[in-house]
């Protein structure tokens, strides 16, 4: 039994400009208070149906299987890979990242034969590489990439890649963690067969919920699989059966109703908001946040002319304590930004703008706050520069 005094939760507010989670739209938040439903209630069958056609919006597709997985965006991410990869097929897959490299984990647990294609961690894998590393084997089933690498700012160009894997009969799957809502992502304009994202970052709402769209060609793939798909929870022969409506529907697991509700209300914002102005909105505050960054003498680490506008890689300069900083933005201004992962720790901060967390008094606040801090710190910055920078940047 347990015996502290346990208080109510009470967590403080944030303002979370770091990797994800984003702020959450007060309409998002009050829609998780709605009456939690059954998974077989018709009003839920609505919500669903809602959500399919809202994320075919996002996605820029007609699959009709495009729907969130009940987990966070790593669950998309193995739900792309075990599905379609057995043991002996070759992928080809992205090895400039983090993330990249938890796509390789992955597809090596499935006993897939990885070839990698290797780019330092800051910069995009030409399509050359591509080229060549498809034409080194007789018959590559897969070719993965990471579109927003959230460990290095980096934006992944997609569309000849797709060719590319078009070419040579291979499935293209693509990570939209930190792209979908933020960037553009045209999943059937660019040829995507498998794509997954997340709720959290630029769809604005809580984790838990990883959306997927997998095209006609990907599905016909699983009927010639010689094994079981390893997972039960994330098969999508499975999933489809709750998911696509064709006179039934079958039990699959418990759907987490508030979640969905949450995933929905974002959805309905965005669409509102329109997804044009919305991908604006994001490139605006991303520019303006950067300009900032170089005026007050800091070095952005992305490559330049592939910089992600949803989250920026900065360098932490010569004699910073990175954690110090990160640690007095918490306590002082209470705003979170995301320190380096991997190769990276210790040598990039990660601001995100993203969602509900994408906006013109978010870059202005993170910009003096920095800049109040660095001075604090020791490191010299004409005072006001990067606000400067920023309004103008803005003002275009
Ligand atoms: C590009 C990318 N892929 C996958 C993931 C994994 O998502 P999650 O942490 O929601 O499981 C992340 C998380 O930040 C990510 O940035």
């Amino acid at each position: 039994m347990p015996s502290a005094p346990y208080q109510e939760i009470n967590p403080p507010q944030r303002i979370l400009l770091g990797p994800g989670p984003s702020n959450v739209h007060p309409r998002v938040q009050q829609a998780m208070m709605a009456p939690v439903l059954g998974h077989m209630d018709p009003y839920f069958y609505t919500v669903m149906e809602d959500t399919m056609s809202l994320l075919r919006y996002l996605f820029r597709t007609k699959n009709a299987l495009t729907f969130p997985i009940s987990a966070t965006g790593s669950a998309g991410m193995e739900a792309g890979l075990c599905n379609f990869l057995e043991p002996g097929d070759v992928a080809v897959i992205a090895n400039n990242g983090f993330f990249a490299d938890r796509m390789i984990n992955i597809a090596s647990r499935c006993g897939a034969e990885i070839i990698r294609l290797d780019a330092e961690w800051g910069r995009i894998i030409e399509p050359e590489a591509i080229e060549a590393a498809l034409k080194s084997q007789k018959k590559v089933k897969l070719l993965a990439l990471v579109h927003a690498e959230t460990s290095t700012g980096v934006l992944q160009p997609l569309t000849e890649a797709a060719q590319l894997a078009k070419q040579h009969e291979a499935l293209f799957l693509v990570d939209a963690v930190t792209s979908l809502g933020g960037h553009e992502v045209a999943v059937d304009d660019w040829s995507i067969d498998i794509c997954y994202s997340c709720s959290q970052k630029c769809i604005g709402c809580p984790p838990g919920l990883s959306p997927i769209t997998v095209n006609q060609k990907a599905m016909e793939t699983l009927k010639k699989r010689s094994h079981s798909v390893s997972s039960y929870y994330l098969d999508l022969s499975l999933l489809s059966k709750y998911w696509i409506r064709d006179g039934s529907r079958a039990y699959h697991h418990t759907a987490p109703a508030s979640m969905f509700y949450a995933l929905h209300e974002a959805l309905v914002l965005i669409a509102d908001e329109g997804l044009e102005a919305r991908i604006q909105r994001h490139a605006e505050h991303g520019a303006a946040l950067q300009a900032g960054l170089e005026a007050m003498g800091l070095v952005l680490h992305a490559q330049p002319g592939h910089r992600l506008s949803t989250l920026t890689t900065v360098c932490i300069p010569e004699g910073i304590d990175d954690a110090r900083i990160r640690q007095r933005l918490l306590s002082d201004y209470s705003m979170e930004i995301g320190g380096g992962l991997g190769t990276l720790k210790g040598k990039v901060w990660r601001i995100g703008l993203m969602g509900y967390s994408s906006s013109e008094q978010n870059v202005l606040l993170v910009l003096s706050a920095l800049e109040k801090l660095l001075a604090d710190e020791g490191y010299k910055t004409e005072t006001g520069a990067g606000i400067k920078a920023a309004v103008q940047s803005l003002r275009k």
